[in-house]
């Protein structure tokens, strides 16, 4: 059988690691996929990078400037999408299914924001579009919610899916540094962005966790709905406070099944120091799956970089490979569920969310203070699991009071939190971080 032939837009990091990849394992590859899966076209906006791809592989693969010479090409049955962002990478995406072709991509925010428009024209059109890499790098998660759990109800999902602030977070607590000094250190060496916005906002988990989410409980994509809070905002004071009550702070995409409906949430987080998953450092990712039937599994490795990505790209390459020739209604579905079975089961709001917390009051230490704070959590309904005052960094008349709670509703305890910053001994405003025991 011929090789099938892929079109690869854009030649950074990824596409070069996928080229590389391809070329590298070239005999197992076709050996597993049936056939060869050969690089036929190459489009690229920065003329130095196509220049030097020319220079490798000679003129044998044209490299083009233009992407929209690649997507009209009809020799090229699958396009393989590494620009990333909205635009033109949705208006390629389009044009490509239009033109019948199957796609590949790593681009999360295109997924996350126009995933049902997207699936929606590949499945009129018969075409696949496979979307491994853009969700943990080289974990194949895609692969083990769509189809190694299949036979489970997914109860939640718990992820560390951002390396950037992973790295971040595990330097400030290993050396006791503040956000900003990390921040600088992490650019410097290449592990945060110039432009760090997406990934220290949670921007770039929200978009993961988005689509981790529609798999897992068939529903549509809806990143508008999710909850995003990043890191930026994070003291020192509370990581290490955390540490002696047995924490860990990690920023993570939770995403749960309640009876009402769906929580899709990123922020830091509190979790026990003995979870595995708490001890996932440095710009590492992983993933904690709880479903009925397997119980709970984790998932871990590289979310980032040229080859491990890299290797997912080409694991969807020689699935879309296998799958070409297959009747689409035969396809593992884009959304693990067949269309007429997704459902519409909301997303919920935060305040409905359940959740435990730790909060820090800078309180002035006379008597009193903090029967008037736990009146008002008992008031609420809510639940003191520890307390610890230590203190203040602030000043002496002063003390940091901090408190685990037990599990209550997001709004509940937005209420308490309310009453209690409106006391005149709380002297600054309280940090509220969301613990999950993860059990
Ligand atoms: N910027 C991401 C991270 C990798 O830091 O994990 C690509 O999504």
């Amino acid at each position: 059988m011929n090789a099938i032939k892929v079109g690869l837009i854009g030649l950074g990091t990824v596409g070069a690691g996928t080229f590389h990849v391809l070329q590298r394992n070239q005999a197992e590859i076709r050996g597993r996929a049936g056939r060869g899966i050969e690089i036929a076209m190459v489009a690229a906006r920065n003329p130095e990078r196509a220049k030097a791809f020319q220079a490798i592989v000679g003129d044998g693969v044209p490299c083009v400037g233009d992407p929209q010479q690649l997507v009209a090409n009809p020799d090229i049955d699958i396009v393989v999408e590494l620009i990333g962002g909205i635009e033109p990478a949705r208006s390629l995406v389009l044009q490509a299914i239009a033109n019948g072709k199957h796609v590949v991509t790593a681009n999360k925010a295109l997924l996350a924001l126009h995933g049902t428009e997207i699936f929606e024209a590949a499945r009129e059109k018969g075409v696949v579009v496979a979307f491994e890499a853009a969700v943990a790098g080289g974990i194949p998660i895609i692969k083990a919610l769509r189809e190694g759990l299949t036979a489970n109800r997914i109860e939640w999902i718990a992820g560390i899916i951002n390396g950037t602030t992973n790295f971040i977070l595990s330097e400030m607590r290993g050396k006791g540094l503040d956000f900003a000094t990390v921040l600088k250190e992490a650019q410097r060496l290449g592990y945060a962005e110039s432009d760090p916005t997406f990934d220290i906002e949670g921007v770039d988990a929200a978009h993961k966790l988005t689509l981790m989410s529609a798999i897992a409980f068939g529903v549509p994509v809806q990143f508008d709905k999710a909850h995003v809070e990043g890191i930026s905002s994070l003291q020192a004071t509370d990581i290490k406070y955390a540490e002696q009550l047995g924490y860990r702070i990690k920023l993570l995409g939770i995403t749960r099944r309640r009876p009402g409906g769906i929580e899709l949430r990123v922020h830091p987080t509190l979790i026990p120091s003995s979870r595995l998953i708490a001890n996932v450092e440095g710009a590492m990712n992983a993933v904690v799956v709880q479903a009925d039937a397997v119980g709970t599994t984790l998932y871990y490795g590289k979310g980032a970089g040229a080859e491990p990505t890299a290797s997912a790209v080409v694991a969807d390459l020689v699935d879309v490979t296998r799958l070409a020739t297959a009747d689409p209604d035969h396809r593992v579905p884009h959304l693990a569920f067949q269309p007429d079975a997704i459902s519409d089961t909301p997303i919920l709001p935060m305040a409905e969310v359940h959740t435990a917390f730790y909060l820090r009051l800078v309180v002035a230490d006379q008597p009193g203070v903090l029967s008037r704070i736990t009146t008002i959590l008992a008031e609420h309904d809510i639940s003191i699991d520890a307390v610890l005052q230590r203190e203040s960094a602030e000043g002496e008349r002063q003390t940091d009071l901090i408190i685990l709670t037990h599990d209550t509703v997001e709004g509940r305890m937005n209420e308490a939190l309310a009453k209690m910053q409106g006391l005149p001994t709380v002297l600054a405003p309280i940090v509220r971080i969301r613990k999950e025991e993860l059990a």
